[in-house]
């Protein structure tokens, strides 16, 4: 009451203040005057707190169908007694802010006294101890300290992925790229010292110490952990707003644009580097296979000056005043040269400008390829289902790989053998026969000679859930190199491998081998036949029946680590700096 009584008397000032609810705002484009009225009279009171206060006239509308003018009124008691309430719990939250930030700044101030001191505290390396033999963070089979006998002395080289100070020690997991390791520091100097304060996720630091036996009871990492007994910071990382965790983190959606220019810093993270190291596991595991298998190794041109996969997905440049293009696959160069290298294979960017953005399409992605000499179109599916079987075992029998697959896809089971095969035709009326039917892009049931959609396609190895051998596709809706089924010429020799979660991974066929053939399928598909000359001529000098295949790694990818998109799987999946995925 006291409250409405100051206001009260403060109101007998000269000045006005204005507030019509009708017209009037409650921001910096009012104020007060009767042209710019405040709209609530709480906002005008705020606007007058320890200032003189003016007399307050709130507007009010005349009676409905009344022809007289608005008046302006000085606000009722209750109104008055209302909105002071408001300004009273209005200035109490103030003082609260004004509080919190004195002790948020006595704080700061305690901080950098105690930073002064620690800068004092100077650490130095105890030449008594025995020398630290180096190790990487994969291997720490050193002898290990149990309480009784002393443990190696070891120096590891790393960045911090957590830490925590506590009272007696502070506790960090040091990580290297190749593992990780729990390490304790005493409190004393190790902790108070300037560097320990300044700690930060990703700060680069070596640190010396024995390597000690941990109860597994206890967790920690291999049962071991370093304790310290001398570290070097060797580079800083920032612990305020441009600290890691604040950039990326594990709640965001990594597809983000903001993600996405972070990406060398999502890369920091566990899963995205895991995924890196599976990457790695399984391009070499195509190398270790196809070794066993006697394909040879080959390493065709990225630069050409013809087509495979048609013209609509070409990436065109100016190669000295001439057009050239960045290649869509290296088939054609691979079909060039097993002839005096026997069964060939690379594994090659290729490029597709595929101008919408999809889970599975990259501008650049990295292509497998292969390439078999005298074989029919049965021998080149078992030679598929050979070799991505194979692959998925060195993946799994590898414990280091095994792991990655793991944490990223713990369900993930080595398809069973024999791959479902399916022709296209059979596909067609499977969807038709869906309940209800899956249609084509159209919104209408398949007919022979669709192109079976991403959608479609996807839905029905979902479906299906399990690998699948798409064969025999229409010659119409197919590349123009690839050989017509003699059985039924309206079809190809053609397969697309389809996975779960993802659909094609793999496209391959047997090739036209045929002279004419090839020159007919050229002016079909209004392709020049001159730039493909040196092409044409593996049907003019020892033609023979070949066939072979392009596979995707990061579909592959996507699949064995169950990535939603095959961007996860890329180092850079775009430019950096730049808004284009
Ligand atoms: O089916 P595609 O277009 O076949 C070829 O390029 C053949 N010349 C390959 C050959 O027989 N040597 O592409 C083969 C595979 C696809 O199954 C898919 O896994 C992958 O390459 N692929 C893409 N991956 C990511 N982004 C894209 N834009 C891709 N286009 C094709
Ligand atoms: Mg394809």
């Amino acid at each position: 009451m006291a409250a409405v009584q100051e206001l009260a008397d403060r109101t007998k000032s000269d000045a006005k203040c204005y507030i019509d609810p009708t017209i009037g705002e409650d921001d910096v484009s009012a104020d007060g005057s009767e042209s710019k009225p405040y709209q609530s009279l709480y906002h005008a009171l705020v606007q007058h707190i320890d200032k003189p206060a003016p007399t307050y006239l709130t507007k009010i509308a005349p009676k409905e169908g009344s022809s007289d003018a608005p008046t302006w009124e000085e606000p009722a008691k209750s109104a008055l007694k209302k909105a002071v309430g408001r300004v009273d719990a209005y200035k109490k939250k103030l003082v609260k802010e004004q509080q919190a930030a004195n002790k948020e700044e006595e704080e700061r101030q305690r901080r950098l006294k105690n930073l002064e001191e620690a800068k004092k505290i100077v650490l130095k390396e105890d030449e008594s101890l025995p020398p630290a033999v180096r190790i990487k963070l994969n291997n720490k089979s050193v002898a290990l300290g149990d309480g009784e006998t002393k443990g190696t002395r070891v120096r590891v080289y790393g960045r911090i992925l957590n830490f925590r100070a506590q009272k007696s020690a502070t506790f960090l997991d040091l990580k290297d790229g190749y593992g990780v390791l729990q390490c304790v520091l005493p409190a004393g100097d190790l902790t108070k010292c300037y560097d320990a304060l300044m700690f930060a996720q990703e700060t680069a630091l070596v640190l010396y110490g024995e390597l000690k036996k941990v109860p597994p009871a206890q967790k920690a990492i291999d049962d071991r952990e370093l304790h310290v007994d001398y570290f070097k910071v060797l580079g800083s990382a920032p612990s305020d707003l441009d600290a890691i965790s604040n950039k990326v983190s594990r709640q965001q959606d990594p597809w983000d644009a903001q993600m996405l220019d972070n990406r060398h810093l999502v890369l920091r993270g566990e899963n995205a580097s895991a995924v890196m190291k599976l990457r790695e596991a399984v391009e070499m595991a195509f190398i270790d296979t196809y070794r066993e298998m006697e394909f040879r190794k080959v390493s065709p041109p990225a630069m050409v000056q013809t087509q495979v996969e048609g013209g609509s997905t070409l990436f065109k440049y100016d190669y000295y005043g001439e057009e050239a293009y960045l290649t869509q696959s290296s088939q054609l160069y691979l079909e060039t040269v097993m002839q005096s290298l026997g069964n060939v294979w690379c594994l090659e960017k290729s490029f597709r400008a595929e101008r919408s953005l999809t889970r599975r399409h990259l501008s650049e992605y990295s292509h497998v390829e292969a390439e078999l000499d005298f074989i029919e179109f049965e021998d080149l599916l078992e030679h598929l289902e050979e070799i991505i079987s194979r692959v998925v075992d060195k993946i799994l029998d590898n414990p280091t790989s095994a792991a990655y697959i793991k944490l990223l896809n713990p369900d993930f089971k080595k398809p069973s053998r024999p791959f479902l095969r399916m022709k296209y035709a059979d596909a067609i009326d499977w969807l038709n026969k869906q309940d209800p039917p899956i249609l084509n892009e159209e919104g209408n049931l398949h007919v022979f000679g669709d192109d079976i959609a991403e959608a479609a396609e996807r839905r029905m190895t979902d479906i299906i859930n399990r690998p699948i051998f798409l064969t025999h596709f229409p010659v119409e809706i197919k590349a123009f190199y690839m050989k017509k089924d003699p059985n039924d010429l309206r079809v190809t020799e053609s397969v697309d491998v389809l996975m779960p979660g993802v659909g094609e991974i793999v496209g391959g066929s047997m090739r036209m081998d045929d002279y004419d053939e090839l020159i007919e399928a050229y002016k079909k598909n209004g392709i020049g036949h001159e730039p493909y000359y040196w092409y044409t001529d593996v049907r003019k000098y020892g033609s023979s029946p070949h066939g072979g295949y392009g596979l995707g790694l990061e579909r592959f990818l996507a699949w064995m680590a169950n990535r939603h998109t095959v961007r996860e799987t890329c180092l850079y999946p775009r430019f950096m700096g730049r808004c284009k995925p």
